[in-house]
């Protein structure tokens, strides 16, 4: 891997949200860039515990597995800072008075909520910290224009620059295991901050590709029509369920089936990357499978509602005959 040549920076780092993303996220920052904080917000107290766990689960088991020592582990796990306000990540969660120099936004993805998350973030912290979402398939450049602080006034200086620290930056699922990061400067980026984002990304341990500001960006556009046309293939009886993922793990060597795939990824995220790709583009060829729709309306969003058993049967592959 090209090792870049700008340095990231990041000293305090900030992650909203404790789901599969944002500690998958914490994760690698603490322990792979060893960032000597990392930030993890969540406004529910029991998603931070649960976080915390599976934070400490996944560092014992690198450990029992000889990846690392036990002294790395320690070490990022003295990293750790849990917040519950996004306010926190000015005053380091009041453990030290430096703000965070990147926040990273792994929470729903929702335009409404990540919106006001930027604004927060721009009112409470410095002009120079980067401010990121993990979006799968949102107009970056919408969310970026969110990051103007309160009472800047539209058309000044301020309300020109805050946008050009906002940036996308893509992690995969689970991220301490995918070794790709894809970026996706928004039109208002500045070279300079897409260039500090990388070398944070190689610094966590990744690969790094860019996408223009497109919806679903390279990964979610091609991936996306994919599993709903798997979902299509079962909703039309072309094959079983067992066979359309035998299909593609053996026959093209995928290490999960395009069905059990949607219930990892999580059928909800799914069904609104297919919405953003249909609304955007006006193109039939991303209709969302009604299937899909309805497992959704009926709350069965795969491997996250917790119905998936055993571990790696998924509900799409284990709920529909
Ligand atoms: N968190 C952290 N680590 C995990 C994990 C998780 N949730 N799930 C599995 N792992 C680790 C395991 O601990 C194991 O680590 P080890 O090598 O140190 O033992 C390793 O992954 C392999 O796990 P398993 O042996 O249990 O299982 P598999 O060999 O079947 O691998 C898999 C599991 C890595 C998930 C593999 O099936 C895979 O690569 N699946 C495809 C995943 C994929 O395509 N992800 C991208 C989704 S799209 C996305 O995220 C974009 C978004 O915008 C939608």
């Amino acid at each position: 891997m090209a090792a870049s040549t700008i340095s990231h920076g990041v000293k305090t780092l900030g992650v909203v949200g404790a789901g599969q993303m944002g500690l998958g996220i914490a994760y690698v920052a603490a322990l792979r860039a060893q960032i000597p904080s990392v930030l993890l917000c969540d406004a529910s107290p029991a998603a931070l515990e649960k976080g915390v766990s599976f934070f400490e689960t996944l560092l014992k088991k690198d450990v029992s597995k000889g990846k690392i020592q036990q002294a790395d582990a320690d070490a990022a796990r003295s990293r750790l800072i849990t917040v519950g306000n996004l306010e926190d990540f000015a005053t380091k969660g009041g453990k030290g008075a430096e703000a965070a120099d990147m926040v990273i936004e792994a929470a729903t993805e929702n335009l409404a909520i990540k919106q006001k998350i930027f604004g927060t973030l721009a009112s409470t912290l410095p002009l120079e910290t980067i401010l990121a979402t993990n979006t799968s398939s949102i107009s970056v450049s919408k969310i970026a224009a969110s990051a103007v602080g309160a009472g800047v006034k539209a058309g000044s200086e301020e309300a020109w620059k805050s946008p050009a620290r906002a940036l996308g930056i893509h992690f995969f699922n689970p991220v301490p295991v995918m070794p790709l990061v894809e970026l996706i400067p928004a039109i208002q980026t500045s070279p300079e901050v897409v260039a500090r984002s990388r070398a944070f990304a190689q610094a966590c341990g990744k690969e790094v590709t860019t996408s223009k500001d497109v919806p679903g960006f390279v990964s979610n556009r091609l991936l996306m029509p994919f599993i709903n046309e798997a979902v299509m293939a079962l909703e039309k009886g072309i094959a079983s369920k067992e066979d359309i993922d035998k299909t593609l793990r053996l026959g093209m060597n995928h290490p999960m089936g395009p069905l059990t795939l949607a219930d990892f990824i999580g059928l909800d995220t799914c069904l609104s990357i297919m919405e953003t790709l249909y609304r955007e583009t006006a193109d039939s060829k991303y209709r969302p499978a009604v299937l899909l729709g309805r497992m959704v309306d009926a709350g069965w969003f795969g491997k996250k509602s917790g119905k998936v058993k055993p571990r790696r049967q998924a509900i799409l592959t284990s709920k529909i005959a």
